[in-house]
């Protein structure tokens, strides 16, 4: 039996040790967290995330051999592993503001383990880091006087939100960096061992610890880039009759290309990859590699460029105004089958109507918390309602910005008969069935493709 012990309850702490805690009854798991409410609400009935497949798991574990704590400092005493899973944002001050990650919360988190221990142990990087992180961790812990050691893992998470549960119960690879020493060894062996618990040996990859490090941030930066990439065809679409779903759809049955991350949309959002691609950027320059650091740029340039082309041509496509016209937001989550509003695009293109003065509405069936929060400065501009049909009551658009599956099942017949005429749809990720709004009388625009409208060509 291992006392196992995470730092950090998120998106990340919550549902990792939820899944790890069901499948080795035998290990005890805390995760603790300095936000007293947020560990409250693991406790309770209402977790403070959404997360398919989430209540289950921890209503499985919870309680028997997994406890949610705030009480960081004891359960820090009694670990013999401690996976670290602390934000680790965009550094908004000083030197690399907007570029480098703010390790303010790890290092934190390193001194607390130190002033906290009287045992040596094994301490787990699963926060994303920039690489060589460990050795500053190792560097830390290792300066106490007591004799204690400690080994640093690195096992990066490769989830995503909204396939939490699924990602972790049936991940592509599992990996797992660490010193070459014997001690180290014998610490990148003890991870193993939790996660050969429920998976195949031959599913964990155990490497160095920068390769594991830089695998984390290169990992996410391919997959942004191939957004951004399809996003970049998807302007050249609609200037051209090309439609971006049938290019996405024959580049992506050539294997070498593969047809995932190739879903064209008003741009990639969340708490991640916009951050880790800037963490990367800030390393190459650092590292003197300025033409590296602008490639890596230009995927976030291009994301940004995409969300402000949507905005463009929503003001543009309604005669070139959309003061006081009531536009209806459908989604407002960074992706679907997420609570998680982080960096998402919806608020970037919320924002900007708000400056051009649109009257928002708000839908969405598990942001809504997270958006008022986000937009409290805003509050009197934008309202909120948990029915698409009211959202869009006389709506002069719709403006479809999260993939939610019922938007797309929604009866639009209704809908259109309680829009202002002429009634706009600004298909931001491409769900709708384009020809059948067209039909109903809408006028229809979506990302690559060409528009369906009913007025004279300008
Ligand atoms: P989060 O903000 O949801 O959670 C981090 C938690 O750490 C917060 O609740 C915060 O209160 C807590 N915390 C900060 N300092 C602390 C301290 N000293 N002691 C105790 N608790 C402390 O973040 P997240 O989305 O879970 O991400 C965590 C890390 O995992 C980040 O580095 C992120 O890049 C990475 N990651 C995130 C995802 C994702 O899908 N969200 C996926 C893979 C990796
Ligand atoms: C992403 C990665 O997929 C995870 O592997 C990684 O662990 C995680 O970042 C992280 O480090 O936090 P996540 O941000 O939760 O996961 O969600 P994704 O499914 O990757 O979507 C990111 C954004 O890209 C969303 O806004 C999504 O709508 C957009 N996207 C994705 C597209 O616009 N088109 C696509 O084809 C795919």
């Amino acid at each position: 039996m291992a006392n196992i012990l995470c730092i950090g309850a998120g998106y990340v702490g919550g549902p990792t040790m939820a899944v790890i805690a069901k499948h080795c009854p035998q290990h005890r798991i805390v995760v603790v967290d300095t936000n007293e409410a947020r560990i409250a609400a693991w406790q309770s009935d209402q977790l403070p995330i959404y997360e398919p497949g989430l209540d289950e798991v921890v209503r499985c574990a919870r309680d028997k051999n997994l406890f949610f704590s705030a009480d960081v400092n004891r359960h820090i005493a009694e670990a013999d592993i401690i996976f670290v899973s602390v934000n680790t944002p965009t550094k908004s001050f000083g030197q690399g503001a907007g570029k480098a990650a703010d390790l303010q919360y790890w290092e934190k988190t390193a001194r607390q383990i130190l002033e906290n221990s009287t045992s040596p142990k094994i301490v787990v990087e699963k926060s994303t880091l920039p690489v060589r992180t460990a050795e500053a961790m190792e560097y830390i812990l290792n300066s106490n006087t007591d004799g204690l050691h400690f080994d640093i893992v690195s096992n990066p998470e490769f989830l995503a939100e909204g396939t939490a549960i699924r990602d972790m119960e049936k991940p592509d690879r599992v990996l797992i960096g660490g010193r070459e020493t014997p001690s180290g060894q014998k610490a990148v062996q003890a991870i193993v061992e939790i996660f050969t618990q429920w998976l195949p040996r031959e599913r964990i990859i155990t490497t160095n610890l920068w390769s594991s490090e830089l695998s984390k941030l290169a990992a996410n930066a391919f997959l942004a880039q191939r957004v951004s990439s399809i996003n970049a065809i998807s302007a050249l679409c609609e200037k051209t009759e090309a439609d971006v779903s049938e290019v996405a759809h024959a580049i992506g049955l050539d294997s070498r290309i593969g047809h995932h991350f190739l879903q064209a949309s008003v741009g990639f959002g969340g708490s991640c990859f916009r951050k880790d691609i800037l963490n990367l950027v800030y390393l190459c320059e650092y590292y003197g590699l300025y033409e590296v650091a602008g490639y890596w740029e230009q995927v976030i340039k291009m994301n940004e460029y995409q969300q402000a082309r949507f905005v463009s041509k929503v003001v543009s496509s309604m005669f070139n105004t959309v003061a006081g016209k009531r536009i209806a937001l459908f989604g407002i989550a960074f992706k679907a089958n997420t609570s998680d509003t982080r960096n998402s695009p919806a608020l970037a293109i919320c924002r900007a109507l708000l400056e051009e003065q649109a009257e928002i509405v708000i839908t969405d069936p598990h942001a809504m918390d997270n958006a008022r929060i986000d937009l409290a400065d805003a509050a009197t501009q934008v309202a909120f309602e948990s029915d698409p049909y009211a959202a869009a009551n006389h709506a002069h658009a719709i403006a479809i910005l999260t993939e939610w599956s019922h938007f797309a099942d929604l009866d639009y017949e209704t809908i259109y008969k309680s829009m202002i005429k002429p009634a706009f749809v600004f298909d931001g990720r491409n769900i709708l069935d384009h020809k059948k709004l067209h039909a109903m009388g809408f006028n229809v625009y979506a990302i690559g493709k060409p528009s369906l409208t009913q007025l004279p060509a300008n």
